[in-house]
């Protein structure tokens, strides 16, 4: 039975690993990390991330051929096929601080592999890098002293979350890139059977190393500049009556454009499009090319400015000022079915209002704890609450931060009639209609529409 063992057990670990122990159970799959509470929530029945569909894949497999493990040496030593998932996040110090990536995790990890290993081994790629990592990742690994050898092998993943086991089940394609010496295709070929026992092998791509490791970037770039395009047409969209709606409807039907991500809102979050793309903006400027790096560095600019013109329609629209004033927080995730937070929108929207000395009712279904961890520095008037209706008791306004379906569900007359008046609804995400909620009374600010107002 081949041994895969995948270190780093978070969003992006846990849940590929766990479909993969599902799909081949001639494999058995490890996972390990050094954080010892993150792996015995994933011995428990309380997973650590919240992903629908992930316990029932978890439950199949735990203690059969999927096991969650802190024993990093002897993970390693038993192992075929090692893939790295630890976090590389933007670097907050020294050189390139704010935009490279810290790759300390990494090579700490690749160091640990040489220490405990004691056969050859193909090391996967699993977590996202700048384009030639694996380069130095190889150098680490071959300075052991023991003649061990090692093939890298990069292997981005794709999957968004909230539909993690979905887009891992029924991926568009699995990118598979390697050397290309014989050792090299061997290594390729190993990482294709495993994806091959449940993904059609047209969908199975192999490239070189240096492709596969940009077209991860450039993945995410060109998925987070078409949200930035298009929130910067929503404020255009605003001044002139033309309903953003309307507009990208209309121009996805293009099919060179394509309908899909082109929604307008109140920006992008997530863990990833933000330091992919400082990543590609930096890496475009160590490699002598500012114009690139600017090009992109522009995605990001939009993104903050979508959720500072946000606020200041906010501030515009109650009279120049909140101070005092209680405002309910709809949603905190970055976006549905999640429960993660990192780099939401909601957490600069929150700031700036707690700037400007406003009163926050923050509800979400399942942020509810990142949240509160996000915001903990953050000096104001804050309260977290479980129930909808409670944060929106007595409110001068709703914000909606994240496109929860439930959301929809909720009883607004009953809202309005327990809101202060006039009531005001800014809906970051579109979610809501807005001559429904008009029609109930309140005063309605969508992103990319005309505000509807009864004054
Ligand atoms: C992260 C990156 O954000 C993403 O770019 C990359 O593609 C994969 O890794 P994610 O899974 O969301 O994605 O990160 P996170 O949830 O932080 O998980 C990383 C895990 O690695 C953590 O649980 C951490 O404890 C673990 N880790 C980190 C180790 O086990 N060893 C280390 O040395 C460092
Ligand atoms: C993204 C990529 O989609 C995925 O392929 C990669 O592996 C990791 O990064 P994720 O961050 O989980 O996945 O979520 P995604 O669905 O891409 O959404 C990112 C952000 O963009 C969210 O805040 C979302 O609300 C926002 N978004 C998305 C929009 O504002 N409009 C859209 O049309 C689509």
């Amino acid at each position: 039975m081949k041994k895969i063992l995948c270190i780093g057990a978070g969003y992006v670990g846990g849940p590929t690993m766990a479909v993969i122990a599902d799909k081949c159970p001639q494999y058995t799959v490890t996972v390990v990390d050094i954080n010892e509470k993150r792996i015995a929530a994933w011995n428990s029945d309380d997973l650590p991330i919240y992903e629908p569909g992930l316990d029932e894949v978890v439950k199949r497999c735990r203690g059969k051929n999927l096991f969650y493990s802190t024993d990093v040496a002897k993970g390693i030593k038993e192992a075929d096929i090692i893939f790295v998932s630890v976090n590389t996040p933007t670097k907050t110090f020294g050189a390139g601080a704010g935009r490279a990536a810290d790759l300390q995790y990494l090579e700490k990890t690749a160091r640990s592999i040489i220490e405990h290993a004691d056969s050859d081994k193909i090391v996967v790629e699993k977590s996202t890098l700048p384009v030639r990592t694996a380069q130095a990742m190889s150098r680490i690994l071959h300075s052991n002293t023991r003649g061990l050898k090692f093939q890298i092998i990069s292997n981005p993943e794709f999957l968004a979350e909230g539909t993690a086991i979905n887009d891992l089940m029924d991926p568009d394609r699995v990118l598979i890139g390697g050397l290309e010496t014989e050792e090299g295709k061997k290594a390729i070929n190993e990482i294709v059977e495993i994806y091959a026992n449940w993904v059609p092998r047209e969908r199975i791509i192999t490239t070189n190393l240096w492709s596969s490791e940009l077209t991860k970037l450039v993945s995410n770039a060109l998925l987070a500049q078409r949200v930035s395009s298009v929130n910067s047409i929503s404020a255009l969209c605003e001044k002139t009556e033309a309903n953003i709606n309307e507009v990208t409807a209309a121009a996805g039907r293009d099919t060179r454009i394509g309908a899909k991500f082109l929604k307008a809102s109140i920006g992008f979050g997530g863990s990833c499009f933000k330091k992919d793309i400082l990543n590609l903006v930096y890496l475009c400027g160590y490699y002598g090319l500012p114009e690139v790096a600017e090009y992109w560095e522009q995605v990001i600019k939009m993104n903050e400015f979508q959720s500072r013109r946000f606020v200041g329609n906010m501030l515009a629209a109650m009279f120049n000022t909140v101070a005092d004033k209680k405002i309910a927080i709809l949603g905190f995730a970055f976006k549905a079915d999640t429960g993660d937070t990192r780099e939401s929108p909601a957490i600069s929207v929150c700031r700036q209002l707690l700037e400007e000395r406003a009163r926050l009712r923050i509800h979400d279904p399942k942020a509810l704890e990142n949240a509160q961890l996000d915001l903990e520095d953050a000096a104001g008037d804050i309260t977290y609450c479980e129930d909808p209706y409670e944060a929106v008791k007595g409110a001068h306004a709703i914000a909606v931060m994240t496109d929860w379906k439930c959301f929809k569900e909720l009883d607004f007359k009953r809202i309005y009639e327990s809101m202060e008046k006039p009531a005001f609804l800014f809906d970051g995400r579109n979610l809501l209609d807005v001559d429904e909620m008009y029609g109930i009374g309140f005063n309605v600010y969508p992103i990319g529409k005309k505000a509807k107002t009864h004054f």
